[in-house]
């Protein structure tokens, strides 16, 4: 047998036995038989110095190209059995038995849900759901609610003012400091008799504390009708308190001031953390005022053409996140905007 015909017979016999390696240890044993050193291969390139001088050439062409050849193809399969290896192991690691993961979903903040369940019980009392704009004129805001310019009790809602001029040079927008811009809206476009509670969004620049933000939520609401009285308004907040905190609670009623309602009142709820005996939340009061409230001013009344002779109403506006607050003892408002999920997941 030729030289070449023994490098042919070579090929062949490595070829087949790499198609039938099936592990790094064959293929490592397949390496050293046939590209080795004391392979056969190797002792042809060994031996070509003793060829006659035309046979050296065309010799060793093909040995080298069988080499060549040979270590590609252990390559290739070292690549082929790699892949398979992978995937073996992960159908390995992968235990069918294991119960799944639970994909997270999200909820409804805690502050939409007092929202859902305020409107509810209010609705279920007779009140109307509506909702009116963040961004608000100044005369909604302040005008005709019986505060004209330069009035104090523009002072008790620092205002965060609109940059937005107008031909006369005035500054008229603002984001809405309270929710009782909407009584007169809506007192714009319907006729008494009117039962009606808006929730918002309302803005205020002004210091933050345990019970103090910037942007919190408010909930207003008024029903105008002939002989509306203070009673209905009492009844109206006392059934509500009981609802929502339970009979036991306790919530108390005092004389306060705002210049669209004539009397005013102020409601307050007895402190969830202390029980009414004072600590830091309710400033050591032992009480938590939730909102301010009265009969609506007749000046309110006439300026939207509803006449005060005839028909009466009360109003209230209440402070959204100190509802929740009162009912789970929670001792700071902040945590309701901190995006902490272990506070807000509890809700
Ligand atoms: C008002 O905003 C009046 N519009 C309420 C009203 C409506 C009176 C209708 C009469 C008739 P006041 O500024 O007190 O009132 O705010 C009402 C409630 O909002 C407060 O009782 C309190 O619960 C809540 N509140 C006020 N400021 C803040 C604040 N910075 N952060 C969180 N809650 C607040």
């Amino acid at each position: 047998m030729s030289v070449l015909q023994q490098i042919e017979g070579l090929k062949k016999e490595a070829l087949g036995e790499l198609e039938n390696t099936g592990d790094a240890g064959q293929l490592e044993a397949w390496r050293v038989r046939h590209l080795g050193k004391k392979s056969r291969l190797n002792e042809v390139l060994r031996s070509l110095s003793s060829l006659p001088v035309e046979d050296r050439k065309t010799v060793g062409g093909a040995a080298n190209r069988l080499k060549a050849e040979l270590e590609e193809s252990l390559a290739n399969r070292e690549e082929v059995l790699g892949k398979q290896h992978t995937a073996s192991a992960r159908v390995e690691q992968l235990d069918i038995t294991l119960p799944g993961c639970r994909p997270p979903i999200g909820r409804l903040h805690p502050v939409t849900r007092v929202i859902g369940e305020m409107s509810r019980i209010f609705t279920s009392m007779g009140f109307q759901v509506v909702e009116g704009p963040e961004v608000e004129w100044d005369y909604y805001n302040f005008e005709a609610l019986n505060i004209p310019k330069e009035h104090p009790a523009r002072d008790t809602m620092a205002t965060l003012w609109v940059d937005y001029e107008n031909e006369k040079g005035e500054r008229p927008m603002l984001m809405r400091t309270h929710t009782s811009p909407m009584q007169v809206r809506v007192m714009e476009n319907a006729e008494p008799p009117l039962r009606v509670v808006v929730p918002g969004k309302v803005y205020r620049y002004e210091a933050i504390d345990a019970t103090h933000i910037p942007m919190f939520h408010q909930i207003e609401g008024f029903a105008i009708d002939t002989n509306i009285t203070m009673a209905d308004l009492k009844g109206t907040l006392y059934e509500f308190a009981h609802r929502f905190f339970g009979r036991d609670r306790k919530a108390r009623f005092r004389c306060d001031y705002f210049p669209f309602v004539e009397p005013g009142v102020e409601m307050s709820i007895e402190c969830a953390v202390c029980k009414g005996s004072g600590c830091r939340l309710c400033g050591n009061s032992g009480w938590i005022e939730i909102l301010g409230a009265g009969m609506i001013h007749p000046r309110v009344l006439e300026r939207v053409n509803i006449d005060p002779q005839k028909f009466s109403g009360f109003a209230f506006g209440m402070g959204i996140e100190r509802i929740p607050m009162l009912r789970y003892g929670i001792d700071d408002i902040r945590l309701f905007y901190g995006s902490d999920l272990r506070f807000l997941r509890q809700f």
